[in-house]
């Protein structure tokens, strides 16, 4: 069935009471895990697609790439990347050549989002469009903002907006932008007229309420 996709049960009802000290922990440690080959090679190709001069958005979590494929239309002078793990996803739901300015990659964001810190990549936009929740308490260190990554994620700069239907993840993202940045970014709750995801189109058409938090981080 489609629209019954069913809200986030979680015995967490507000940010975990140990974000902030993990937070910290992971900006005060370096993250050592080795990149792996494949990452390397997404990389590569995106620096043979993309030129520097181009402003130049992140589709973090891409899923099919229906969200890139819109935002590389409605952007025609941006380069779009979409990055997915799952080649499963990446391979649906596109019909016909994709535009000059979008690349879709398979490759792991852990690695590819350090790769670019490395680099000195800055970003016009970046969109963690409903990043998967992993609602229990214990799987809190799976949430973005909790991995070891989230400081790599952050340097990246550029507007960051992040989609989700569990508010208590965009507030825990709030919570760590706060504890490396010193930004308060607002979560809003918002209507998904024109849904950009399909996610977000499964969500909405279910009745389920939609959280959302924009920040700029060139400031
Ligand atoms: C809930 S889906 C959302 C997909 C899409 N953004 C949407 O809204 O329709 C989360 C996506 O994140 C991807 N993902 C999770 N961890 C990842 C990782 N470490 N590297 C790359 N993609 C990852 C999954 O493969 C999945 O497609």
């Amino acid at each position: 069935m489609y629209a019954n996709s069913r809200s986030i049960q979680s015995a967490q009802e507000t940010p975990h009471e140990r974000l902030a000290e993990i937070v910290q922990r992971h900006r005060d440690h370096a993250f050592q895990r080795p990149i792996a080959a494949h990452a390397r090679q997404a990389f590569e190709r995106l620096k043979a697609h993309w030129h520097p001069s181009q402003p130049l958005v992140l589709d973090a979590g891409c899923g099919v790439g229906a969200s890139s494929l819109q935002l590389a239309k409605a952007m025609p002078e941006a380069f779009v990347v979409g990055v997915d793990q799952s080649g499963h996803r990446l391979g649906r739901g596109k019909e016909g050549p994709l535009p000059g300015n979008l690349l879709l990659l398979r490759t792991d964001l852990v690695d590819f989002w350090r790769l670019m810190a490395h680099e000195g990549v800055h970003l016009h936009r970046h969109y963690l469009l409903y990043p998967n929740p992993w609602p229990k308490i214990g799987q809190v260190q799976r949430r973005w903002h909790a991995h070891p990554v989230f400081p790599f994620l952050l340097q990246l700069g550029g507007v960051l907006e992040c989609r989700s239907n569990w508010k208590v993840y965009v507030e825990e993202l709030a919570v760590a932008i706060a504890v490396l940045r010193g930004i308060h970014p607002a979560v809003e709750r918002f209507e998904a007229g024109a849904p950009l995801t399909p996610f977000e189109r499964k969500y909405r058409d279910s009745g389920q309420e939609l959280y959302r938090l924009q920040v700029e981080l060139d400031v």
